[in-house]
């Protein structure tokens, strides 16, 4: 088959002796098929994007432009720069950014989602004004964190008498917000995100393609392997379709008490493909409220890990702490590169059957002891295997994922789409910001904050 493997051999009985059964799945066999029927009908905007050419048509009318800068900077934050990310790393070689031109041949990309001076002056350090682009994503255009880049960024285009037309491109709301209305005014160039899909499922929209494009990355590709992957998520029949069946595995164990869900990344490529399903999950999975108002606190704390080197950091936890954790191996089986372990002291055994084995070698077998070991103390764990890494793979992933947080969102029985949670920290933000309209709520904070007990060593 082509494409990614789904393997859950590891969350069932025998392999694991406190494993799943077969019928806790064909329980819901009619459930599942009745959310899958239902996702489909009430069309999410990330479901039909496969079979879109309209955002890529754009963005490829783009590519001359875009490709002739030395530099794209990305400036957003959340949904507007996870799946930049985990585009560029698993695509891109690792060193891309420190590649010599001859080889690159495409511009440097950096992605800035934070405001921590250090992190955005040690960027900025590395670009040349004049022979960059920025890309400013926000799809509110009102995120405190990317205005406040998209400031920085224009004050030094300014600063050094350059045309903000020739320096920068929108990717934002087609028509609200304050970007939309700069982008109107100033006749900056601008890509549409569609009102109807929301940051964290944006990837596969201009928000992920640009970036990706400027750099090479097959975009067609990418959408060939969620077109592809469409067709196995939408099959009703939950013992078929790999992110349903995800979904319910998950949540079986997270009625069972499992309340976190670890993505094993066992390449350093395929990692930040962690980042962005951390994101993905945390945010549409974890609520307050169900569909019927009721208070019900749910979620599952996805957490991020790389091998093998969480080995010497995590798996002690995984392996013998609290039955909480579900954990998904993410396997490589070709590496795009190779490296073989000299055969140096060959009287030395604890050095000599090393020798003449490959990295990747290493790096596969120390998953399979993992694996095993996990099995052996009834962790439950499965594996999502990629034959190589290339834009159809990734763009099944990240569709396979996608689809997966819509069926848990509606196993738990609640708006995967959604994120009231980080309002009153933004809202608090703006306040104490002195952003205009916030006035009374500045009071009301800093009333509270004054009177509040500190406890401070
Ligand atoms: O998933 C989401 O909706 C959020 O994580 C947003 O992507 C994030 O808050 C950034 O929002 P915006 O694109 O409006 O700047």
């Amino acid at each position: 088959m082509k494409g990614l493997k789904f393997d859950f051999s590891n969350v069932f009985q025998p392999n694991l002796e406190t494993g799943l059964t077969e019928e806790e799945i064909n329980e819901n066999v009619d459930k599942i098929k009745e959310i899958v029927e239902h996702i489909v009908e009430s069309k999410p905007g990330f479901l039909s994007l496969p079979f879109t050419r309209v955002y890529i048509d754009r963005v490829l009318d783009l590519k001359t432009w875009v490709q002739s800068f030395e530099s794209v900077v990305v400036l957003g934050i959340g949904g507007s720069a996870l799946g930049n990310q985990a585009l560029q790393t698993s695509l891109n070689p690792l060193n891309y950014n420190v590649l010599p031109k001859e080889i690159r041949k495409t511009p440097k990309i950096f992605i800035l989602d934070n405001v921590d001076p250090d992190f955005i002056a040690a960027n900025l350090d590395q670009i040349d004004p004049r022979t960059t682009l920025f890309n400013v994503i926000s799809k509110s255009g009102t995120t405190a964190e990317a205005m406040a880049n998209y400031l920085v960024a224009r004050g030094i285009i300014e600063s050094y008498g350059l045309d903000p037309k020739d320096h920068f491109l929108f990717t934002t709301d087609p028509e609200k917000g304050i970007l939309r209305k700069i982008a109107d005014e100033e006749g900056i160039r601008s890509l549409d995100i569609p009102p109807q899909i929301g940051g964290r499922f944006s990837v596969l929209t201009p928000v992920g393609l640009l970036s990706a494009l400027a750099s090479g990355i097959d975009i067609i590709d990418l959408y060939n392997g969620a077109k592809d992957m469409h067709q196995r998520v939408v099959n009703p029949n939950v013992w078929e379709n790999p992110a349903a069946l995800n979904a319910l595995v998950h949540y079986i164990y997270y009625q069972k008490g499992y309340n976190m869900s670890v993505m094993l990344a066992y390449s350093n490529k395929l990692f930040l493909l962690a980042d962005w399903y951390r994101q993905l999950w945390a945010e549409s999975i974890g609520k307050k409220y169900n569909l019927k108002g009721e208070v019900v606190n749910v979620g599952q704390t996805p957490i991020k890990a790389l091998g093998t080197t969480d080995q010497h950091s995590q798996v002690q936890l995984y392996n013998e702490g609290p039955y909480d954790k579900v954990i998904t191996f993410l396997q490589l089986e070709n590496f795009q590169r190779n490296i073989v372990i000299p055969k140096i002291h060959s009287d030395l055994p604890e050095l000599s059957y090393l020798g003449g084995k490959n990295l990747s070698t290493l790096l596969n077998t120390e998953l399979a002891g993992t694996e095993y070991a996990l099995t052996q103390n009834n962790r439950p764990n499965l594996k999502i295997i990629f034959p190589q890494i290339n834009p159809y793979n990734i763009g099944q992933f990240l569709f396979a994922y996608e689809f997966q947080t819509a069926v848990m969102g509606m196993l738990l029985e609640i708006n995967p789409y959604d994120q009231p949670g980080v309002e009153l920290g933004k809202k608090v933000t703006y306040a104490l910001m002195n952003r205009k309209g916030y006035e009374d709520l500045k009071q009301e904070v800093e009333d509270k904050l004054q009177n509040k007990k500190k406890v401070q060593l």
